[in-house]
């Protein structure tokens, strides 16, 4: 009570001084003080952490302030050798001939010391990739540990899951995960795996390699058979030694287009699956009988989420014509509230770009924004001088021909159209290479249904957006890929009906 009161007139007094409309919050620093993290991290194979055979390593840095974190193991082609060769000899020896009720038991342990170790996993998100702490805390890590548990109902239920087929592991899983969810896609992709009886090689991503490594922590103390999960660190090529393995019978990927492509030749003509989730240009949809207030929430949650590094962030807003000064005007009002600054604040909105390539990436656009002659409003915002941080973007007055409507940024900023018609908007929605997600809001449910069928996205909300869940399938169309991960479409993906 007498703490309320007191931040109550500090919170006062500051709005007084800074002379704003809205309120300063005091700061509030989550500790570090209890997080255990070594100086050199080896890799994760066969149950054991070993150096790589050419003693190469990488440094991982806290992008908030540029300092380095720890050193992190370069693999190398015969690293990853090592990692398939012991993720085959599990496969044919324990973990495809185990009960299924046993595979189950450790996937809910490891569910379990995810959820005790969370406040754990949570500050290590946030250092090593720059996303607010009230995100990894409240999103990343609970959706990464409920992976496991929903996973682990389906390991002892597959007759269930595919009735009237047997469902067969494919074998070794080569996984590649990019650096926006770093723990979460790690238990998208190693959950359904082990579910369903195959063995994993995973890969993170460089800049965020150590929620995975604790993951491997977290396996060990499970008590998993050593080679069931292997994590081998390092840059591109050590993926593509994972993709280019001959032993390995499917691949997933989370990440570029780019990269994508390059992974989906390089499977071409071999008997290797592949799902791929790459990247979007999501269209957010405001229509005039929508509540307003609450689309604006849902607008700033699309894009401004993890600093717009979503890959179906609502990168594009279609507002309609007779709503549009409105929204726009409560949009500009609304961000010009978002704190942007240090991620291990509870108070930050926005975080920092998770590493100085991608903010040059974001400022590439921002300037080819202005250059393409739309009109972009920043507000105006304090942020570190150390650390990678960019202010919430909006652009109005773009074409849709403009590449900050057409291409991928992966950061704050948003592209903003308007519409007249519900044709032109559905014409306008589907007019990018992508096709991963997209967000309707309107009061007529009528009309959700009627652009669910014809809005050519792998995921549509209504009225809300960046809504997760471990039981509903997600992946796109088009340039965004193809396969899906999460529910039964996600497990059907790790194994063979017969
Ligand atoms: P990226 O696609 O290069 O990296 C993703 C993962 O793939 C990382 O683990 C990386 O080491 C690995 N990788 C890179 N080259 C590879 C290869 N030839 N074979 C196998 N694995 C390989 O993405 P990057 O360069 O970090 O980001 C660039 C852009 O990609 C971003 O600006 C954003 O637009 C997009 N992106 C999209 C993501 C999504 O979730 N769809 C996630 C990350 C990036
Ligand atoms: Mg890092």
């Amino acid at each position: 009570m007498y703490t309320n009161r007191l931040i109550t007139l500090q919170l006062i007094k500051m709005a007084k001084k800074t002379n704003k409309n809205t309120w300063e919050l005091a700061p509030a620093p989550e500790s570090s003080g209890h997080i255990d993290l070594k100086k050199q991290y080896e890799l994760f194979i066969d149950g054991r952490w070993v150096a790589p055979k050419k003693k190469k390593y990488f440094a991982t840095t806290n992008p908030a302030n540029e300092k380095k974190i720890a050193n992190i193991a370069y693999a190398d082609e015969s690293d990853v050798d090592l990692a398939v060769a012991a993720a085959r000899k599990a496969f044919d020896g324990v973990w495809s001939k185990i009960a299924p009720s046993e595979r189950a038991k450790y996937i809910y342990r490891i569910a379990r010391i995810m959820q005790e170790r969370s406040r754990e996993l949570a500050v290590i998100e946030t250092m090593d990739g720059g996303k607010p702490i009230r995100e990894s805390r409240d999103v990343d890590v609970p959706l990464a540990a409920n992976h496991f548990f929903y996973n682990a109902g389906w390991a002892d239920k597959l007759e269930y899951a595919f009735p009237t087929k047997r469902a067969e592991p494919l074998g070794v899983a080569g996984q590649i995960i990019p650096w926006n969810f770093p723990l979460l896609m790690a238990a998208w992709k190693i959950a359904p795996a082990l579910a369903a009886g195959n063995t994993v090689v995973l890969k993170p991503a460089e800049t965020t390699s150590l929620t995975a490594l604790k993951l491997a922590e977290i396996i060990e103390e499970a008590g998993l058979p050593p080679g069931v999960v292997n994590i081998v660190t390092g840059h591109g090529d050590t993926g593509a030694a994972i993709v280019n393995h001959p032993d390995v019978n499917k691949v997933a990927f989370t990440g570029s287009t780019g990269v994508g492509k390059i992974i989906q030749n390089a499977i071409a003509g071999t008997n290797k699956k592949a799902t791929l989730e790459l990247g979007g240009k999501s269209a957010n949809i405001i229509f005039a009988d929508a509540p307003i207030d609450q689309a604006v929430e849902g607008i700033v949650n699309g894009i401004f989420f993890n600093q717009g590094h979503v890959c179906c962030a609502g990168s594009r807003l279609f507002v309609q014509e007779s709503v549009a000064e409105l929204v726009i005007k409560k949009l500009k009002d609304r961000i010009g509230t978002l704190i942007v600054g240090d991620p291990m604040d509870k108070n930050t909105d926005i975080g920092a770009i998770n590493s100085k390539e991608q903010l040059g990436i974001i400022n590439k656009y921002i300037k080819i924004g202005n250059e393409e002659g739309a009109e972009m409003y920043q507000p105006s915002c304090n942020v570190p001088s150390k650390g990678y941080f960019c202010p919430p973007t909006l652009f109005t007055n773009v074409a849709q021909s403009s590449r900050i409507v057409q291409e991928e940024i992966f950061g704050p900023v948003l592209a903003i159209q308007t519409f007249r018609t519900i044709d032109e908007v559905i014409q306008k929605a589907n007019n990018t290479p992508y096709g991963l997600a997209a967000g309707v809001w309107t009061d007529k449910g009528s009309r959700i249904f009627n652009l669910t069928t014809k809005l050519r996205a792998g995921v549509i909300w209504a009225n809300t957006y960046n809504k997760f869940d471990p039981t509903s399938p997600f992946g796109g169309y088009k340039e965004s890929g193809f396969g899906r991960e999460g529910g039964l479409h996600g497990l059907s993906a790790y194994v063979k009906l017969v």
